[in-house]
């Protein structure tokens, strides 16, 4: 997303800052001070911003867009946050092995060209024994579930429609199921995960084997 369009999402998306600072909130009550977090695909950077005003932790966003790096790094020096955001691919991060604590990665894994590179990567990241937590729509959900997600957010006429169009006949399509999830964690370094069912999403939650990471 470049462009118009990155900031038409900022602009919709900023109708949900309550459930980024209520998302937030439940992440941050898991780390310890000091963690070193790392969001992929953070967009407009909202939840970063929000995980980085609720503790001691220092986080960096890594996304593909030029515009949202350009508009996150803007959020983050008005709010006087201290969140880099950088420019590069989920699937070949420009990052050292074993740099963070905690990877996060929401309503994006379904856009991933290689979605098991990106799996390998966030293992790569990622200290032996931390965590990952992907969040993403399911595609088992109606659009009477979608429907009631666009009512409940506040929406303006327009962005309702628009939304609820590029669910329809973009998102659905590219989301997987449970199963599908398991199975591209199962070709990935992780091995295995915990799914559970969240919403309209699947809470996909991955931890890099600290005993296996020693063996290797
Ligand atoms: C729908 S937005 C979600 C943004 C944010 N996570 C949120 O919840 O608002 C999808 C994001 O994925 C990013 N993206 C897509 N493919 C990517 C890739 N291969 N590597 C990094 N970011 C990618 C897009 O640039 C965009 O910011």
């Amino acid at each position: 997303m470049e462009g118009w369009v990155a900031r038409w999402y900022t602009r919709t998306r900023g109708h949900d800052l309550a459930s980024f600072r209520a998302e937030a909130r439940r992440v941050a009550k898991d780390l310890p001070a000091g963690a070193q977090v790392l969001e992929v695909a953070p967009g407009p950077g909202f939840f970063a911003l929000a995980l980085a005003q609720m503790g001691a932790f220092t986080v960096t966003g890594l996304d593909l867009s030029r515009t949202f790096v350009e508009i996150a790094s803007q959020a983050a020096a008005d709010a006087g946050t201290p969140v880099e955001f950088q420019c590069g691919n989920a699937s070949a991060m420009p990052f050292a092995d074993a740099r963070f604590d905690f990877v996060y990665c929401s309503a994006a894994f379904k856009n991933f060209g290689t979605p098991v590179a990106a799996l390998d990567e966030m293992h790569r990241v990622l200290k032996p024994g931390g965590r990952a937590s992907i969040v993403d729509l399911r595609n088992d959900v109606s659009m009477d579930e979608i429907d009631a997600y666009v009512d409940a957010s506040g929406r303006g006429r327009f962005d309702a429609w628009f939304t609820r169009l590029t669910f329809r006949h973009m998102l659905i399509k590219r989301a997987y199921s449970k199963d599908q999830f398991a199975a591209l964690v199962a070709e990935s370094r992780f091995g295995t995960c915990r799914i559970r069912t969240d919403g309209i999403g699947l809470d996909v939650q991955l931890t890099k084997d600290a005993a296996r990471s020693a063996a290797a």
